[in-house]
């Protein structure tokens, strides 16, 4: 089968075939050696027969010089072939492994690398329809899956394939009126294992899915174990979790039965057929048409071929298995990324930093390849944003308010092409971002989100991920600029101290100056700044933006927030309802204009008849700012429109 790029939903073989490149002489020489393993031990019992009949003197003795009676000399000679074609075959049996495991982890280790690299160029799109769980599946189980069958399975089915062939032509060649019998028994054999595979694959299915289920609870379960625990809920997640551990112990069981009722069958059938070997052998020994020796060498033969054929339907359910795994992994691989790069990109230039939104629309679709499945709710998205236009010159801050789903974020998501828009576009100095290459677009934006996202590894690491290759000064001048030094050092290992998964260990606002500090350290000079003091009560805010206050110098900045005193430092404010711009302006001049931002002002403040205090971000003294408001506003995240 030949590999094309053109081909679009490569099958599963093109995709073994494509991965295996490079590897393939390994897999000829296991092949080479399968094959000296079958001839060896199709050869190994044909001494024993010669042996037979040499005792009963139908057979003349072998010549061997150096062992004195002619008996001992013949005896000598046929346990040495014996032994050496028992050797032969172990040594071909054991060179095949090893060349099927090179072959199977070298193409192991390509497809998960690819598999990985296509993961992160696929859109947000794409990843937001999938479960983790799913996806982690197949970037590890699945591709593991392929890996253990060529290592372990493939020697066992070619092996047996070819023992079975090399034992028919022997047969053939000695005495067809066996091989007859020896293929009538094939048909007889492939219904019982036809009946029984389907039984068992059926089982082990299901068995796998029960499985996976458990797997997702336990999962579930420790992710959210404060909620479980704060609910009181232990006891109803354990009496789940059991309910769903009987039952994929049932299933197991189920399966064990199976194969056990199986293997029982076949067993007898093996012994049915060595039975009618022997009644057909004496016919014809009476006959003289063969001797004892080759009865009995016929009967270790067709033994011989029952364990290869079981084998082959042992393995008949894996090739399933497998298949269903590879083409997992194929599925994903078959995307193309949504956004990618234009074949007219080039790198970009270092950037002054003056942006533009030019008629920008954008609904959230579906990747093209998600639609054809989805269900009729899912299409009918209606637009994100709507014809936005505004521009950011270098150095300004600009600030975007408005209601919860208004479209803020997904402004700031544009900006670095985490999406395309459909319609109009995002410009930097003058040029649609679409006209740089990806990596040089995103190396010079830098987004805070307000949910931080921190890695396993050190607080340096985390602040250092900002930029490759950061130097162990820049990562601690940079911390001291967000104002996380401080807290840094108190920790116990100071830089060095490691943060827990999802950085549990620290608190929102720490979290927040660790991610502005990663920002300093990549000193981009286009910064994009998702609801960053969200959530944060007052001291932590205050903490986290003169922080921010430091990050925003020079650079031309979107800020979404929902905290006056970050909107009012802004340079202009943009406030959007439904996707649309609805007022520009100054604080003052938006406040003088009455409409959307007046009474969104009004209904924050309007409450307490309060106004709050213009705030000095750089020199404020710390806690002592701001106004008793404040925290109470910032604890809901969308406490605009909620209120
Ligand atoms: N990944 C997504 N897929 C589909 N629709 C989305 C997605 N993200 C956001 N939306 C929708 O797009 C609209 C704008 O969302 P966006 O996140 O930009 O709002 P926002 O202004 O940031 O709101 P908030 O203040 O609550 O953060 C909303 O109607 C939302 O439901
Ligand atoms: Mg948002």
């Amino acid at each position: 089968m030949r590999v094309s790029d053109l081909t679009p939903p490569p099958g599963v073989r093109a995709v073994l075939y494509r991965f295996t490149a490079g590897q393939r002489r390994w897999f000829l020489a296991a092949l080479l050696m399968l094959i000296v393993e079958a001839t060896a031990s199709v050869f190994q019992v044909y001494p024993i027969g010669y042996l037979i009949d040499f005792l009963e003197g139908k057979r003349p003795p072998l010549w061997f010089a150096w062992i004195a009676s002619p008996q001992y000399r013949t005896v000598a000679l046929l346990t040495t072939a014996i032994i050496a074609f028992a050797a032969v075959r172990s040594l071909g049996d054991s060179l095949a492994e090893i060349y099927l495991a090179r072959g199977g982890r070298r193409l192991g280790y390509a497809m998960r690398v690819t598999l990985y690299s296509h993961l992160q160029q696929l859109s947000l799109a794409f990843h937001n329809r999938r479960r983790t769980g799913d996806m982690l599946r197949r970037v590890t189980s699945d591709i593991e899956q392929v890996e253990a069958f060529i290592i372990a399975s493939l020697s066992d089915i070619a092996g047996s394939v070819l023992i079975l062939i090399g034992t028919l032509a022997f047969l053939f060649f000695h005495s067809w009126q066996v091989m007859v019998l020896a293929v009538v028994v094939v048909p007889v054999l492939s219904l019982i294992a036809t009946y029984f595979s389907q039984r068992i694959t059926a089982t082990a299915r299901l068995q796998r899915a029960r499985e996976a289920d458990l797997t997702s609870a336990a999962q579930e379960l420790l992710t959210s174990i404060p909620v479980v625990k704060a609910f009181g809920q232990s006891d109803y997640e354990q009496q789940r979790f059991e309910e769903g551990s009987q039952k994929a112990m049932a299933a197991a069981l189920d399966s064990a039965g199976l194969e056990a009722r199986f293997s029982w069958v076949f067993h007898v059938l093996e012994a049915v057929c060595i039975s009618a070997v022997v009644w057909l052998g004496i016919w014809l020994v009476a006959r003289n048409a063969f001797s004892v020796g080759t009865l009995v060498l016929f009967i270790m033969l067709i033994q011989n071929m029952f364990k290869p054929t079981r084998k082959l339907i042992k393995q008949w359910a894996t090739i399933g298995k497998v298949r269903a795994s590879v083409e997992r992994v194929t599925e994903v691989l078959a995307r193309r990324p949504s956004v990618h790069d234009t074949p007219w990109a080039e790198e970009a230039a270092a950037f002054r930093g003056e942006l533009e939104l030019r008629h920008v629309s954008f609904t959230y679709q579906l990747d093209p390849e998600d639609a054809a499945s989805a269900t009729p709710g899912d299409s009918e998205a209606r637009p994100a944003l709507d014809d936005v236009s505004f521009r950011v010159r270098p150095g300004e801050v600009v600030a975007l308010v408005g209601p919860s789903g208004a479209g803020k974020s997904t402004i700031a998501q544009l900006v670095p092409r985490l999406y395309d828009p459909q319609v109009g576009e995002v410009r930097i100095d003058g040029r649609n971002i679409r006209d740089f290459t990806l990596d040089s677009l995103r190396r010079q934006i830098s987004l805070v989100l307000q949910d931080t996202i921190l890695f396993r590894g050190s607080v340096a690491h985390n602040i250092g991920y900002g930029r490759a290759g950061a130097t162990r000064d820049e990562i601690v001048a940079a911390a001291v600029r967000a104002n996380a030094h401080e807290f840094i050092e108190r920790m116990p290992d100071g830089y060095d101290t490691e943060l827990g998964e999802r950085a549990t260990n620290l608190s929102g606002g720490e979290r927040q100056r660790i991610a502005i500090a990663r920002a300093l350290v990549r000193d981009a000079p286009i910064l994009v700044l998702d609801e960053p003091t969200t959530g944060l009560d007052a001291e932590s805010s205050h903490l986290v933006l003169q922080g921010l206050h430091e990050l925003m110098k020079g650079r031309t900045t979107i800020i979404i927030s929902h905290d006056l005193h970050l909107i009012q430092k802004a340079d202009r404010i943009v406030v959007i309802r439904q996707g649309r711009i609805e007022q520009t302006g100054g604080h003052a001049e938006l406040l003088r204009e009455g409409g959307l931002y007046a009474s969104l002002h009004a209904r924050r403040f309007g409450e307490s008849g309060e106004q709050p205090a213009m705030v000095d971000l750089g020199a404020a003294p710390e806690g002592r700012w701001m106004p008793a408001t404040h925290g109470r506003v910032k604890r809901t995240k969308h406490g605009w429109d909620r209120r």
